[in-house]
């Protein structure tokens, strides 16, 4: 099924609204020119916009998402037999997730990354040359200096005239590409021509208690002017030195992570962005702003289900405390805070507050309609196949629009991108109707087809899962080795890595 929608006759547009196609395209396929209204007399100058352009966001967004997933169900009754415990409820209401998303060695960053470009390419009918800037964010590396943009340019023909480079910084680097080529859109020097944001990454822990928090996928993004997805020009930034979670060892995959610290890294950082992000919307106002007047959607970085549910939880803690700080009383809908809330003007009530059970079990009694009105249209990817450490956001951004697509207009949502070591952003969109229709929320919403490609994945036993894991480790690092891991790992069509040469570079083709 997969491979036969994607034959060379197959026109590319068909071959994005087939049902379960997403990941099958094939060599050969042609690729139709932008449209006449994007390239003006062959030159590659946009019409319609000047440098300085306004509305810059995100005009076209793709997913991918690796075949194989276990289920979590699967994987906390073998970890609890193995362990000697019940874990039954750990991993699905403990951490709140579904499944997990894995590959076997047959894949690595490059060819997930080129997957996410080629689809975006492919189903908006990109012409290469309408690119100015790929911009690549991850924090998996299959080498120390050629960088994973390098390798796009097997899909982006003889253009070379195109800015952009690898950036890194844990599960932040798909919103330092996403901030950088924005900037460039904005900026004097853009020409006109659209940059690309490609992000994604391979989340692969030990065993132990974070393996259950790994996960796979990328994302693309088209980035230009006039974007139904625009960004709000506002945002508020914390970037701190922390030892939360890193990789000093370069002949292993696996991070060296500390779970709890890395978890009060996350809230800490959140405090730090929202607040100031709340405190420049107010622009110096008496207005008390709370996270419903911020956004009508909120996405945030999503290692696992659970600490998104406490991130919202708590915005409502830092809203009780702004009222508290402006010297106003508790509303009503958060008097049960308002002793945490005066708590909270202290250093060591927050340091408390991170950690404290009680609080988590008021916090829950709070709002209790705000996770389903603001949170889970954008969070059920990430619940699907993990942490996708630089992509996770932005996954959850696709999920968003492939939900909602035109109700997100006049919207606005709020995007809360956290990577360790740490930088983290709170930043946001609102969704508008562009001037010109090459581009729209529901174009994106009709392409992205993210939930026919999670349902037809396919499911691996828990040692399968693990069988992977094992592969992946004992090729990690080595040169001069063919994958392990059979074709039948990848979506027929995909790319994949073929080999590993003796001199430690790589080749890719597609399954
Ligand atoms: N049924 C239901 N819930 C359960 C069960 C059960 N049987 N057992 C435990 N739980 C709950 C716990 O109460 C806890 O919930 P809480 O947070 O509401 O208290 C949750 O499940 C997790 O249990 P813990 O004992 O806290 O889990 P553990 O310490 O084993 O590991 C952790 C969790 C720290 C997240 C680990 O998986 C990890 O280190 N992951 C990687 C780090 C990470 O993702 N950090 C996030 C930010 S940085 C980043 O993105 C990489």
């Amino acid at each position: 099924m997969l491979s036969a929608v994607r034959s060379a006759t197959t026109t590319v547009r068909a071959a994005g609204n087939q049902a379960a196609g997403l990941f099958a395209a094939a060599k050969g396929v042609a690729r139709k020119a932008g449209s006449a209204e994007a390239l003006v007399g062959g030159s590659r100058a946009l019409s319609h916009h000047a440098p300085g352009s306004t509305s810059v966001g995100i005009l076209a967004a793709s997913v991918y998402v690796p075949k194989r997933f276990v289920e979590m169900s699967e994987l906390e009754q073998v970890d609890g037999a193995r362990a000697g415990k019940d874990l039954t409820g750990k991993y699905t209401k403990g951490l709140g997730q579904d499944q997990m998303g894995f590959v076997s060695d047959v894949e690595d960053i490059n060819s997930i990354l080129m997957n996410a470009l080629d689809k975006l390419l492919l189903d908006y009918e990109i012409d290469p040359k309408e690119i100015g800037r790929v911009e690549v964010g991850t924090e998996t590396f299959v080498d120390k200096s050629k960088s994973s943009k390098t390798h796009l340019h097997a899909l982006l023909g003889d253009n070379t005239d195109i800015e952009g480079a690898t950036v890194m910084n844990a599960c932040y680097g798909g919103t330092a590409a996403l901030l950088n080529s924005a900037a460039w859109v904005e900026s004097s020097v853009w020409d006109g021509r659209y940059a690309v944001v490609v992000t994604g990454d391979i989340a692969v822990y030990e065993p132990g208690p974070a393996r259950p928090t790994g996960g796979c996928g990328a994302v693309a993004f088209l980035v230009g002017p006039d974007a139904p997805l625009a960004m709000i020009p506002r945002r508020h930034t914390h970037s701190s030195d922390v030892t939360d979670f890193y990789k000093p060892h370069p002949m292993s995959e696996y991070p060296v992570v500390d779970g709890k610290l890395s978890q009060t890294c996350y809230l800490r950082a959140l405090d730090s962005a929202y607040n100031g992000m709340v405190d420049r919307t107010a622009k110096g106002s008496d207005a008390v702003l709370t996270l419903r007047d911020m956004g009508a959607n909120w996405l945030f970085h999503s290692p696992y289900n659970k600490l998104v549910q406490q991130s919202l939880r708590r915005l409502h803690l830092l809203d009780a405390a702004r009222f508290v700080a402006h010297g106003k009383p508790v509303p009503e809908s958060h008097a049960a805070l308002a002793e945490w809330a005066a708590a909270l003007q202290t250093p060591e009530g927050v340091v408390k507050s991170y950690t404290d059970r009680d609080l988590d079990k008021i916090l829950s009694q709070v709002d209790p309609a705000a996770y389903a009105d603001l949170v889970a249209d954008g969070d059920w990817i990430s619940k699907r196949i993990g942490n996708s450490y630089a992509a996770a956001l932005h996954v959850n951004t696709c999920a968003l629009i492939e939900e909602r697509g035109q109700d997100l207009l006049d919207q606005n949502v709020m995007a809360f991108s956290y990577g360790s070591g740490a930088i983290a952003t709170q930043f946001g969109y609102t969704g508008r109707e562009p001037l010109h229709g090459r581009f729209s929320l529901e174009r994106m919403q009709e392409t992205l087809r993210a939930r026919d490609t999670l349902d037809a994945r396919v499911k691996a036993s828990v040692d399968e899962f693990e069988a992977s894991l094992s592969q992946r480790e004992s090729t990690y690092g080595r040169a001069d080795f063919v994958p392990l891991g059979s074709q039948d790992d990848v979506w027929q069509g995909c790319w994949r890595l073929k080999q590993v040469k003796a001199d430690g570079s790589r080749v890719y083709d597609r399954s």
